[in-house]
């Protein structure tokens, strides 16, 4: 894709977000003097991205970005690199992709994502090495017990491995953790499980740390945010999963709360309950992602205005109670415009029962500023300096 002069602009402005962001990745210690005090609020209009609010607050602000629409759509590309400091592979990376036959890596979509990133100054954020989905037919049909450690060992490493220096974080593991199969350890009942026993997780992690010490790690799971028996007994699990990790003396260093939320009406929010979370979690060492958020607004109003005004409320009232947490770092919603957001697909939720099209992001389907973006901007504003 050739840089505009508009582009090379970007660049200067990418650079210096992502020279920020990764002096927090490196977590290098900030100047003493630099106060809240001194860290103005950025003015939020029409003419301000969310990069630069974020990082006015050390925060990394970023998104998922797929490898057609990227590399294709070059009005929304140009945006995507003035709104994000972070870009995360969508589907590119996920093994039935990027590991689609047992002796074949396709690296070519995620070089593709990870040649943006670079162009554009932005940091670049792996999606994911480990989940009891997006597997190929080849792995369910050839993986047995005696040979599923060396092909998770191999996969992990060879995927890191490709990427070794270029990624600021990896979601090693990918939704483990399931309640509503009862175990005691909370433990998804996967093919990982089956095959490997509980220690797969820590087998994950360690295979990804030998590969790129660099990079960080990450614990990547959803649902942690309802005030629900769920939510809760997520929760619960997940720090369980964490601390017995951690014990061994896992290389894990962040969690990562996908925060597919639904509109109030759904799935109600506890700002409270979740705030006592992350401080939980950042009382382990970690630090933590918000790694996928969107807002499902499958059952809400047919009204557009009082549908965006309750989507908006949902980042608003999530953000306010996760950024009190200064180990919260970064945040990235699962796309930035609703031309894009995987809730579009019917299996996704995409099929509304009045027949309108969903509004789950920042900004519509012609890439403006939602109530939602303005939600998530007043929200980095209103957030402690990390
Ligand atoms: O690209 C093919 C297309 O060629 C083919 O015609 C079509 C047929 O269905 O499939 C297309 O691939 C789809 C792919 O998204 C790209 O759109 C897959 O079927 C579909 O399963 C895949 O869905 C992804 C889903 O994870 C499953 O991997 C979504 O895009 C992605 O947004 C979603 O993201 C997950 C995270 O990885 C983990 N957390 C939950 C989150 C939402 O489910």
């Amino acid at each position: 894709m050739t840089i505009t002069r508009r582009h090379a602009l970007h660049l200067s402005l990418g650079a210096l977000a992502t020279m920020g962001a990764c002096a927090q990745h490196k977590l290098q210690a900030r100047d003493p003097g630099d106060s809240d005090s001194q860290r103005k609020n950025i003015k939020i209009d029409e003419t301000t991205f969310l990069k630069e609010v974020a990082t006015n607050r050390g925060l990394i602000y970023g998104s998922v970005g797929r490898y057609p629409d990227l590399t294709t759509d070059e009005e929304f590309a140009d945006l995507f690199a003035q709104e994000c400091t972070m870009l995360v592979n969508g589907n590119a990376l996920k093994w039935k992709y990027v590991h689609p036959q047992p002796d074949r890596y396709d690296f070519a979509k995620g070089d593709e994502l990870a040649a943006f990133a670079r162009n554009n100054g932005m940091l670049f954020r792996g999606h994911t090495l480990i989940w009891s989905q997006a597997l190929p037919n080849w792995f369910r049909e050839q993986a047995n017990r005696k040979n599923a450690e060396q092909l998770m060992t191999e996969h992990v490493q060879s995927v890191v491995k490709h990427y070794a220096g270029q990624m600021h974080s990896w979601d090693v593991a990918n939704e483990c953790v399931f309640p509503g199969h009862e175990r005691n350890d909370g433990l998804r009942k996967s093919i990982w499980l089956r095959l490997l026993g509980k220690d797969y997780i820590e087998l994950a992690f360690r295979a990804a740390a030998e590969a790129d010490p660099q990079a960080l790690l990450v614990y990547n799971d959803n649902r942690m945010h309802s005030d629900t028996e769920d939510g809760e007994a997520t929760r619960t699990a997940v720090l369980k999963l964490l601390e017995r990790l951690l014990a061994k003396g896992t290389p894990v260093h962040a969690l990562g709360m996908q925060a597919h939320l639904w509109a109030k009406d759904e799935m109600p929010l506890n700002p409270q309950k979740i705030t006592a979370f992350v401080r939980e979690v950042a009382d382990l060492g970690l630090k933590i992602v918000v790694s996928e958020m969107d807002v499902k607004d499958k059952h809400l109003p047919t009204d557009t205005q009082e549908r965006d005004r309750l989507i908006a409320d949902a980042y608003r009232t999530y953000l306010d109670a996760v950024l009190q947490e200064p180990a919260v770092t970064t945040v990235v919603t699962w796309g930035i415009s609703d031309r894009y957001s995987w809730r579009n697909k019917p299996k996704f939720g995409g099929n509304r029962p009045d027949g309108t099209l969903v509004r789950p992001l920042p900004r519509d389907r012609d890439l403006q500023r939602k109530p939602a973006w303005y939600a998530i901007a007043q929200a980095f504003n209103n957030a402690p300096a990390r």
